[in-house]
This record gives structure tokens, sequence and C-alpha cells, in this order.
């Protein structure tokens, strides 16, 4: 599904955060991307939705490389892989249900279609009782969830967390984590930046750490396997 070929990254001020990354990523894995703070991990994942554009090397996402796609190819891309963030992004002006809906808007879904798709995710992420709520009333682990239901409401194959937690309380981690297990469980690909070690070395995946902008391990059921 991702396949990234010599990849190298210099951004404007010469910073390298990709010094020549090799790696390929199939349908359905589990990936946690670990490593020091700075050693290039959202840089890595930025690469794959096209946030960022490697310097130089490829990056195929099932056959289309990101390298070279044109600008206007790029909105077709992101629909078709889910972003989610650390301080998850919600419009504050949108409720709920609005915050989810609006990626099917944009694409001119039919209001029928849109209102059971967002209903169905945010029953999945266990929010539909708040669907006219604002994401000023709401606790960080909801908020999460709901910018976790945007992110799939699409449908993606692929899904993109650059630390879902990081902002979270240990039990709400693992309250979010367990709905990423569920969304691969029904065959998304999930890749995570994380640095938390707990969750890591207990629901085991695939581990990629980056360090110096370089892939140094990558092992299935790996351990988080730093200190920080
Ligand atoms: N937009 C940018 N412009 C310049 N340098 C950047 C930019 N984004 C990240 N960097 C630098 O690239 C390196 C890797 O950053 P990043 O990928 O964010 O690492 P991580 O997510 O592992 O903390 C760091 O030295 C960072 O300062
Ligand atoms: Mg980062």
């Amino acid at each position: 599904m991702i396949e990234m070929i010599n990849v190298y990254k210099k951004y404007p001020n010469g910073i390298v955060a990709a010094n020549g990354i090799d790696v390929e990523i199939k349908q359905g894995e589990f990936v946690y991307v670990v490593g020091p703070s700075g050693a290039g991990k959202s840089t890595f994942i930025k690469m794959m939705y096209r946030e960022e554009r490697p310097t130089t090397g490829d990056i195929l996402i099932n056959g289309v490389n990101l390298a070279t796609l044109k600008a206007n190819k790029v909105p077709y891309l992101r629909r078709q892989i889910g972003v989610v963030f650390q301080d998850f992004k919600l419009l504050p002006r949108l409720n709920v249900y609005e915050n989810v809906a609006f990626a099917l808007e944009v694409i001119e879904e039919s209001p029928k279609v849109i209102r059971k798709r967002v209903m169905e995710v945010l029953e999945l992420v266990g929010l539909k009782h708040k669907a006219r709520m604002f994401p000023t009333e709401l606790s960080g682990g909801e908020q999460q969830r709901v910018s976790i239901a945007r992110s799939i409401v699409n449908t993606p194959k692929l899904v993109i967390a650059d630390e879902p937690t990081g902002n979270l309380d240990p039990e709400t981690s693992w309250e979010i984590m367990n709905i990423f297990e569920e969304i691969n469980a029904r065959g998304t690909t999930i890749i995570m930046a994380t640095h938390n070690r707990e969750i890591v070395n207990t629901m085991r995946h695939r581990v990629i750490a980056v360090e110096g902008g370089l892939i140094t391990r990558d092992e299935y059921g790996g351990e988080y396997g730093y200190e920080g």
C-alpha cells in the first residue's frame, strides 16, 4: 500500500529530516512510529499524505507517486487518507455532527448518505448522544473521538495519526487506542507516531523507530525501546 524508496527531505532551513528512508507498509498493518523529539517522525508521516514533499526519492501510495503527484490531484489523495492530530483540529463553530459531516459535504454526498454515515461513525466512537454539542463543551478525549470519527467518515483505507494521545491522560489514551484497534480490525491501515511507551509495549504492533531522519529499527510486535 505504501512504499518509500530512498526518501530524502531537506527543509529550506537546511535541516535534513529524512535521510534515505526505505520502507514498505502493507494494507491492514498497524504501525507505531517511535523516536525522540526532532527525530523526523512527523516529517515521515506528513510525506505520506503530501503535507510535505520529499526533496528526492519516491513515495508510492497504491501505485500513485506522491513525489510527482500534481497539486490538483492532492485533494483526491487526501480524501483517501484519514488524519488525526495531537491537538484535534476541530472547527470550533461547528458542532460534533457538522465537524464530521463536513468531509462528506465537500464531496457532495447526498444528505441521506451523510446522515447515515455520520451517525455510524459517531456510534463507533461512542458519541452519538453528543452530536449537537460544540467542541468547547467536550473533554479532550471526546474531542479526539470526534476527530477520529471525522478521519474515518470517508471510509479511508489508511489512517495516519500524529501523537493522537499526546494531550490525553492515561485512561483516556487507552480508550482512544481501543477505537484505533477497532478501526484496524475492520481492515484499515493505521500509522501512528507516538511517545506512549505503555501503549506500544502492551498493544503490540509493528514498531518503526526513527532517529536522525533514518529508520533505525523495524520490528513486528516490537517494544517502544526509549526512556523518554
Ligand atoms: N517545516 C519545517 N521547517 C524546517 N524544519 C523543520 C520543519 N518541520 C520540522 N523541521 C525539523 O525537522 C526535524 C524533524 O522534525 P519532525 O519531523 O517534526 O520530528 P518529530 O516529529 O520526530 O519530533 C527537526 O529538527 C525539526 O526542527
Ligand atoms: Mg512530531
